[in-house]
């Protein structure tokens, strides 16, 4: 089959539709022709399903300050966030939200009308020593209303979308990003998106584990394609388990849970944080808390000898879980069939977010190597990005923040780009090229005996869960590191059944399949590098965090069936590393 090219042309393309990718499709939109390209719905995007509230000093139940903030991200980031970025998301955190609560995102309010605010793991006031209420939220649906007040509003400025756009690969010429190609899932058919400005704004990626909160579409899509440029990936060893994951779903039960009160406990009824982090308790960062669930499990103190730990909400009553906490409520009958209001829930560990991601600077550019410059045209921000404001580990709530200021910031920096060009540069010969290619290699496969994306998958997905988790080894990894690589082998003759173009679903997970085992593979590798325990990255193999080598970011570049590693300093500026302690 010889695939037909259509092509369009924009200022400004973002690919991903979450929070980051709207913010900047609003602020470039009105001003110069904006288009988002989503292989999903806009409004199914992931960021709907963050729960629990976006973090921000405003101080409406207490005394707060951004400089609090910023020592709890630093901290909760185990030092290795960059502290000037880190200061930028703390500073515009609260204008942030203003922002949004002008544009129609339904906070929760206080009694006096203010924007309500809860608590949430890792954020203190007072530099740590007394308690915080730092969250802004719409009960637990705040992903939700944020996601679907900004998708109102772009389309409200016509914006361009191009739902159900799966992007296949870039268009680079002299260094530059030049626009996008993209498969049109619904009828088929292969777009070139000519653009002067493009960001990548495709979200999280944990779906390359099996228990995961992360929903079917986060397949890291965007860190795949800008790799396949040569271009490194950064600190992909770092990867977040939420210590609240339905039991075998992995489904999120959102941390609001135990910022309303929850309590976590083992097979023998007890409070066991009171051995892990006596002064925090079920308040600690996340990667504390999903330590000692997991050292609970394995010394034998899980649920029935299960690899579960009880989530107790019964004590805060039917109506607060009613009014605060429907949504998990809800997840939790209709998924494991158990009621939080009459019972303790199963939960256990499960892959959540990724601090790692595409390296970008403070105005969202895309880095090409261990120093400052950038790749003129390509802008990237969100979760699959790395300006690195989490480090080894984010704060809950700094997340849907993160997303929202710089994707704020990165449209605002590409307008400031686009109106300084006078048109549009020129496409290579055949912009489309390589992703036809690779799109009428995979269809022509069709009805060929061969492996099935889905086997494949499967086999990651296990492996990954099994051997790149909360603990880890230099065997483990080693392991996976190996099965990544034979996985990828054996993708070059993967096959299928359906080689059709209309609704091809099948040729869809190809795709992402290959996306994930080439950062699967990365993520693997890099953990493997890394020979200390730092943030959600836990060594069992070289106890304790190592300053003296380890301070550093780690920069990954997949050559062929190679990565080859760099490495580039920490930006340090107000808080000097420190014991961790909670
Ligand atoms: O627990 C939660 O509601 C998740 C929030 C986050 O990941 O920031």
């Amino acid at each position: 089959m010889k695939l037909e090219v259509i092509h369009h042309k924009h200022d400004v393309i973002v690919v991903g539709a979450g929070i980051a990718g709207l913010y900047a499709a609003l602020k470039t939109s009105g001003e110069v022709d904006t288009a988002v390209l989503s292989k999903i719905y806009p409004t199914r995007s992931h960021s709907g399903a963050a729960q629990g509230g976006c973090a921000a000093s405003l101080g409406n139940m207490m005394e707060d300050h951004w400089e609090w903030h910023l020592y709890d991200t630093v901290r909760g980031s185990d030092f290795l966030g960059d502290q000037d970025a880190q200061e930028l998301l703390v500073r515009d955190a609260a204008p942030v939200i203003y922002e949004m609560e002008h544009l129609g995102v339904p906070f929760d309010r206080t009694p006096a009308g203010r924007i309500a605010q809860r608590p949430f793991g890792g954020h203190f006031g007072n530099f740590g020593k007394s308690e915080m209420m730092r969250s802004c939220y719409a009960a637990d649906r705040s992903g939700h209303a944020q996601l679907h007040c900004l998708y109102e509003q772009c389309l409200k400025n016509e914006v361009r979308f191009y739902d159900e756009f799966f992007a296949v690969s870039l268009v680079m010429k002299d260094g530059s990003c030049r626009g996008v190609v993209a498969w049109d899932i619904r009828n088929g058919g292969l777009h070139v998106f000519h653009a002067k400005a493009v960001m990548i704004a495709s979200g999280g990626y944990a779906r390359c584990w099996k228990i995961t909160s992360n929903a079917m579409a986060n397949t890291g899509d965007g860190l795949a394609l800008v790799m396949r440029q040569n271009l490194p990936l950064e600190d992909m060893e770092f990867v977040q388990f939420h210590p609240t994951g339905l039991w075998r779903e992995g489904i999120l039960v959102s941390e609001a849970a135990r910022g309303e009160g929850g309590y976590l406990v083992n097979d023998k009824g007890e409070r066991f944080m009171e051995r892990y982090a006596k002064a925090k308790m079920e308040l600690a960062p996340r990667d504390v808390v999903s330590r000692a669930e997991q050292s609970e499990i394995n010394e034998g103190r899980g649920i029935g000898g299960q690899d579960a730990i009880h989530l107790d909400l019964r004590h805060l009553g039917r109506e607060k879980i009613l009014h605060l906490l429907p949504q998990v409520r809800e997840l939790a009958l209709k998924f494991i069939g158990r009621d939080m209001i009459t019972e303790p829930i199963p939960i256990q560990p499960t892959a959540h977010y990724s601090m790692g991601g595409i390296p970008t600077d403070l105005d969202t550019r895309v880095l090409s190597g261990t120093g400052k410059e950038s790749v003129p045209g390509l802008y990237a921000s969100g979760e699959c990005a790395c300006v690195s404001v989490h480090g080894a580990n984010r704060l809950g709530t700094n997340s849907t923040l993160e997303c929202a200021v710089f994707g704020r910031r990165g449209g605002l920096k590409m307008l400031d780009f686009v109106r300084g060009l006078e048109r549009h540069g020129e496409l290579p010969e055949d912009a489309a090229g390589p992703a036809r290619a690779q799109i009428e290699g995979l269809l022509a496969t069709a009805g060929r005996k061969g492996v099935r994306p889905v086997e494949l998958r499967e086999t990651m997905q296990k492996s990954m869960t099994d051997n790149v988790a909360v603990y880890r080894t230099a065997e483990g990894l080693q392991k996976q590191v190996a099965i990544c690589a034979e996985l990828r082998a054996k993708f070059r003759e993967v096959s299928l059944d359906d080689g059709g173009a209309y609704a091809n679903t099948e040729l869809i997970e190809a795709l992402e399949l290959g996306h994930m085992l080439d950062y699967a593979y990365v993520i693997a590798r890099c953990a493997l590098g890394r020979t200390e325990c730092r943030g959600a990255h836990w060594r069992t193999d070289h106890p304790g965090r190592n300053d003296q080598e380890w301070l550093k970011h780690t920069l990954a570049w997949l050559e062929g069936d190679a990565i080859r590693i760099d490495y580039k300093p920490v930006v340090i500026t107000r808080h000097q590393p420190e014991e961790r302690k909670y």
